[in-house]
């Protein structure tokens, strides 16, 4: 028998939970989270309740229960040294430690990472501490410019000329702004092309890819509106992209494989967890947006209800260091993943507000993330609410099949409704074979 604890509370932690129950093994499920997940809770023995900083409760919980390693879902806990803290209590963490994590929680320390090693993939790009140059700089590229906050920031601290600034001047401005605030900050090239999530399984030495996936931040159809965690993903039955080509995945592939070794080699240490690369596709071949320590929210769900291996396995082999010595296997399906979530989200959210989910078919994929259980039923909790997901042989037909359960959903929510759609794949297809030619 197995306990097993899974740090965090929203979609990508019930996926996460309901892949390692999937297992052979005899596994007991715990979570630590910030809120109640109704599907979370069907899923495990016990559940608490508290903050996710508080680092001497996770660990109170997990030796209470007698957990032989934990699962870390989001960011903030890695970068704060989670894998660290409960390592010192004899319990393994899924996830890099605090040193390790940085690959996700400083830019600049992933891109310096990069250059040192040469390895392939960094855009033109520059860290400054301080403003000399910093101007110049910024007007070297000619209006195609990128300001980075250096640190964890929920998908806020990226600002991207054409798209949230529109001149030098204002560049110039949130770099000052970031030196403020962090005492850094990155300035890059604007790289045009596709983007696209490429997770592996990484024991320090192996990286093993899951299928390739391409998330949606922004809020409304067509790419409009502010910045979201993300409104849902697609991905194909072949594992690649209809816009990639094997080769995107190789070369993708080959820079974390570099990295993996490359932050070993740097830090003394084994990068054991998720590594999870975004890539972007150019003219020029693939470069590297940034790295994550751990699944994509809603990336997750595209990819592990596709894992046939044991997912415990998986886990053990990343801690123990063998991944080399199993094989993992996806199926080959389409995945569309979709995210309902309250109507006004993200800047003014109604929350509070009662939804429900009975008109949808038991057998939909369905992944709870931000709502409140009640007696009399489910209410909207102010962030992304369910994640429908839905597999075919191809991308329209689970496209097709997502849309048909999502829009059962009963309340005041709304999903993006051109997510893998075919009017969608085709223009990101002509779009980089015009960059290509
Ligand atoms: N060098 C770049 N060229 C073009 N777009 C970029 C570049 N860096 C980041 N972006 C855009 O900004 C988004 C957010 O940047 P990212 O580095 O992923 O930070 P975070 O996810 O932490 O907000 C990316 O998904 C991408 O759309
Ligand atoms: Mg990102």
């Amino acid at each position: 028998m197995k306990q097993i604890l899974v740090i965090g509370s929203g979609a990508r932690e019930h996926v996460i939970g309901e892949t390692l129950k999937r297992s052979q093994q005899d596994v007991k499920l715990f979570y630590f989270g910030n809120s109640k997940n109704p599907g979370l809770v069907k899923l495990c023995e016990k559940y608490e309740i508290g903050k996710l900083d508080d680092f001497e409760n996770i660990k109170k919980f997990a030796l209470e229960n007698k957990i032989d390693f934990a699962v870390c879902g989001p960011e903030a806990p890695l970068a704060a040294g989670i894998t660290d803290y409960l390592l010192e209590a004899g319990i393994r963490v899924v996830g890099p430690n605090k040193k390790l994590a940085q690959l996700e929680s400083s830019k600049s320390f992933t891109r310096d990472l990069l250059d040192k090693n040469n390895i392939k993939g960094n855009p033109l790009y520059k860290n400054f501490f301080d403003n000399n140059g910093l101007k110049e700089y910024i007007g070297s590229f000619k209006g195609n410019y990128v300001i980075k906050a250096d640190g964890l920031k929920g998908g806020k601290g990226v600002k991207v000329s054409g798209d949230h600034l529109f001149s030098d001047e204002e560049g110039y401005k949130y770099a000052l702004e970031c030196l403020r605030d962090e005492g850094k900050v990155v300035v890059e090239e604007k790289l045009i092309g596709q983007e696209f999530s490429l997770m592996s399984f990484c024991d320090g030495t192996t990286v093993i890819d899951m299928p390739a996936v391409q998330d949606h931040k922004r809020a409304y159809d067509k790419d409009k509106g502010p910045n979201t965690g993300g409104m849902g993903s697609y991905s194909d039955a072949n594992h690649l992209l209809p816009f990639l080509t094997s080769k995107d995945i190789d070369e993708a592939h080959h820079i974390s494989e570099s990295v993996a070794n490359a932050i070993k080699t740097e830090l003394g240490e084994y990068y054991k967890g998720i590594l999870y690369g975004g890539f972007i596709a150019t003219k020029n071949g693939v470069s590297l947006i940034e790295y994550n320590a751990r699944f994509g929210d809603p990336e997750a769900m595209n990819v592990l209800p596709l894992l046939e291996t044991d997912f415990v396995l998986v886990c053990e082999a990343i801690l123990d260091g063998n991944l080399d010595k199993i094989n993992v296997n996806f199926r080959n399906k389409a995945m569309v993943c979709k995210y309902a979530v309250p109507r006004g989200y993200p800047d003014n959210p109604i929350r509070g507000t009662k939804i429900s989910l009975d008109k949808i078919p038991a057998e939909a994929g369905l992944y709870f993330a931000s709502v409140d259980e009640k007696e009399d039923g489910l209410y909207l909790g102010g962030s992304r609410a369910i994640a429908i997901v839905a597999e075919g042989d191809n991308i329209f037909e689970a496209e097709d099949k997502c849309e048909d359960a999502i829009k059962l959903i009963e309340g005041p929510v709304f999903h993006r409704s051109d997510i893998g759609t075919e009017s969608m794949i085709n223009e990101k297809v002509r779009m980089m074979e015009k960059l290509r030619s």
